[in-house]
């Protein structure tokens, strides 16, 4: 894993932006897989704002974002289809039929899930796959516990998790219990993952995913197999990382081996 150490929410969104910049002007056609929650706002609002000043085309992108709540649909304002909306898709020139989220309100559940994974097999698999984190280590809606090697299927909320996102809705009882997610194994299967994180509630869960063993009960850990995983994290997140010196100087010296390389 590379772990890049950031000052702020600002730098984190920057690095994270230019990252998807990177792969879409490398290939015109790139996959992105996408997701939601406070942390990428910032680099939303970065694409939104290249795509305005500098022209930034999404015209050939296509995206898969990682989850959505079972029961919402796409006009519900806690959805995720209304979330990617809000903040990217409708201010940006994606063709809106290149933009993939499970659907909430899905009657036949398993075939909404096994015609996402072929769907993203059809394109020739994800590119760039950002991640954010939740307390617990949940990555999507991976909760602990599950299989490292699950594909998109319906998953159940943690409570924490519930807890979390009841910041968004009126009540916590109004935060859906269930949701579909892309798995652990769909998520290891992108060719380049990105995962950012900031905040000191994110520390242990960082630690633990970081530097902690491979486990089913720290989704995110299983990163640590992907061989193309950058982790961009702010000084709070990164505080309980042991090995943070040597992260810090593996970072330094990054341009150095690029240059020899
Ligand atoms: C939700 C999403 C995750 C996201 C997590 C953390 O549970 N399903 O994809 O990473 O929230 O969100 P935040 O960035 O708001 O802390």
């Amino acid at each position: 894993m590379d772990i890049v150490i950031v000052a702020d929410y600002q730098e984190l969104s920057e690095i994270a932006a230019g990252y998807v910049i990177a792969h879409m002007k490398k290939k015109p056609r790139t996959v992105l897989g996408l997701p939601t929650g406070s942390t990428p706002e910032g680099l939303y609002s970065r694409l939104v704002e290249e795509h305005r000043k500098g022209g930034l085309d999404f015209s050939t992108v296509t995206t898969f974002n990682l989850d959505e709540y079972l029961g919402l649909g796409p006009d519900h304002e806690q959805s995720y289809r209304h979330y990617m909306q809000k903040r990217l898709f409708g201010r940006i020139n994606i063709n809106e039929e290149h933009t993939h989220i499970p659907d909430g309100l899905a009657r036949d559940t398993d075939r909404c899930c096994r015609d996402y994974e072929h769907l993203i097999e059809s394109v020739g698999g994800i590119d760039l796959q950002v991640l954010g984190i939740g307390r617990d280590g949940h990555i999507g809606f991976n909760e602990p516990g599950g299989s490292l090697a699950s594909r998109t299927r319906v998953v159940v909320l943690a409570p924490e998790t519930v807890e979390d996102n009841s910041r968004f809705f009126s009540s916590v009882d109004e935060v859906p219990q269930l949701a579909v997610s892309m798995g652990l194994g769909t998520i290891s299967d992108a060719r380049r993952c990105v995962l950012l994180a900031c905040g000191e509630q994110k520390a242990e869960a960082i630690e633990q995913s970081v530097e902690g063993p491979v486990t089913a009960m720290v989704p995110a850990s299983v990163l640590q197999m992907h061989p193309e995983t950058t982790l961009i994290v702010d000084e709070a997140a990164a505080s309980r990382l042991r090995r943070k010196n040597y992260y810090r100087a593996v970072q330094e010296k990054r341009e150095h081996i690029a240059q020899i390389n």
